[in-house]
């Protein structure tokens, strides 16, 4: 198998956590069980403030269409920084590259996996301000649609009127829909798929619960579902977060919220992954259409410690694993990077954000050694 891969490193603490990924990358690449059957291949274009310093713009159309067409996985740091955010918003802004590839790839699924031992337990412990009989046994991942709904409809911004629609169709709900029951066949014995809407109140929702009742029942009868309110299952997120346990599907508003809520479990974003997708290993493709994924880290580009070595590469590092995971089907080596990230934490090895005093090369490399022991 040959596998495209487009980095994307950005701006900020970007091209730093890039580095450590791409060596974790590279070492799993270069090992006799994998480079038999595998090959990868790289390209690292610009995004964000550093193609706006080059190019004028935050992606140039020759970037979009290498992501479109030659990239199978495209791995992103992040952008952004004082220098542009200024001056520029929206689809202009740094961050404005980040959508338009989103959108190219029609990556409808972002995926925030969630367990009280990611990135490890004993991080948990000390950063999460759950007590830990609440958070133990945790373990979820949350499935956001992401190209529809209330952040894509029409806009109406007069002086003394608002408006945003908020509207979903059948086929958007579906194909969602068997991402979250697909991730729920990984396990065994399948995870239930949980669905948050508002079916009391939003028309939108109505058509989501029915759809998303409809999917599961006729294509995925071996996997259990569920209806829950959003704004329950936000405060039972809170009291007894196991309750959720399994797959959390929501529309791109209650997921976003779903999403961020969900990243307190661990008590800092900096160290969580996440993947945006358009199909799974194992799930059939409409005609013309490839896998597409991007993999990227939920924190931003740090300017405030950027270029001094000590950022966090773990988010990155485990972006990688995902990669593995869910564009390449290789569940070993995604579990092996995972088993490496967290054997180097619970040893200590920890940059400053997690009071410890690694820098980030050190870090990396720790994994690259942990790896090496595997
Ligand atoms: P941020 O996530 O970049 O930083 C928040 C705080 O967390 C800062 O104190 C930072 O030093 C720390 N931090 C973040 N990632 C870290 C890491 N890997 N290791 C150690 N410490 C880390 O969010 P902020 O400050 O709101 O935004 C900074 C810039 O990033 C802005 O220009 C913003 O627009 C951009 N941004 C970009 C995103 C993206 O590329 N997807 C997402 C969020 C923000
Ligand atoms: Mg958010």
């Amino acid at each position: 198998h040959t596998h495209n891969i487009l980095l994307f490193p950005g701006d900020g603490i970007g091209p730093e956590v890039m580095a450590e990924a791409v060596k974790i990358l590279n070492h799993v690449a270069s090992l006799a069980s994998v480079s038999a059957s595998h090959q990868f291949h790289f390209r690292s274009e610009l995004i964000g403030g550093c193609s706006i310093d080059e190019h004028g713009k935050s992606v140039t159309p020759e970037v979009l269409s290498i992501a479109r067409d030659w990239a199978d996985a495209v791995l992103f740091a992040a952008v952004g920084g004082p220098k542009w955010d200024s001056q520029r918003r929206g689809l202009d802004g740094p961050e404005g590259g980040l959508l338009q590839v989103r959108r190219a790839l029609d990556i409808y699924a972002n995926l925030r996996p969630c367990a009280a031992d990611t990135p490890s337990p004993s991080i948990s412990r000390e950063f999460s301000p759950f007590k830990r009989d609440v958070i133990e046994g945790v373990d979820f991942v949350v499935v956001r649609e992401n190209c529809g709904g209330a952040y894509f409809g029409k806009k109406i911004e007069d002086a003394d009127y608002a408006m945003d629609e908020w509207g979903y169709s059948t086929a958007e709900i579906q194909r969602v829909t068997r991402i979250a029951a697909q991730l729920a066949l990984r396990h065994n014995p399948p995870w239930p798929v949980i669905s948050l809407d508002k079916a009391n109140v939003l028309a939108s929702s109505r058509l989501w619960r029915k759809v998303f009742e409809q999917t599961m029942q006729t294509e995925f009868p071996q996997v259990q579902y569920m209806n829950q309110l959003a704004d329950s299952a936000s405060l039972i997120l809170a009291i007894n977060p196991r309750k959720l346990n399994g797959v959390l599907l929501a529309d791109n508003t209650f997921g976003d919220m779903i999403s961020d809520q969900a990243g307190s479990i661990v008590g800092t974003l900096g160290v969580l992954p996440s993947a945006s997708l358009n199909t799974l290993p194992g799930l059939p493709l409409d005609a013309g259409k490839k896998q597409k994924a991007l993999y990227e880290p939920t924190h931003g580009s740090a300017p405030d410690i950027a270029g001094k070595n000590i950022a966090n590469p773990t988010a990155m590092i485990l972006c990688v694993a995902l990669m593995f995971r869910y564009s390449f089907d290789m569940e070993k080596e995604a579990k092996q990077i995972e088993d490496a990230v967290r054997n180097v934490l619970e040893a200590g090895v920890r940059t400053g954000d997690l009071r410890g005093t690694a820098t980030t090369k050190e870090f990396g490399d720790a994994v690259v050694a942990e790896l090496e022991k595997i």
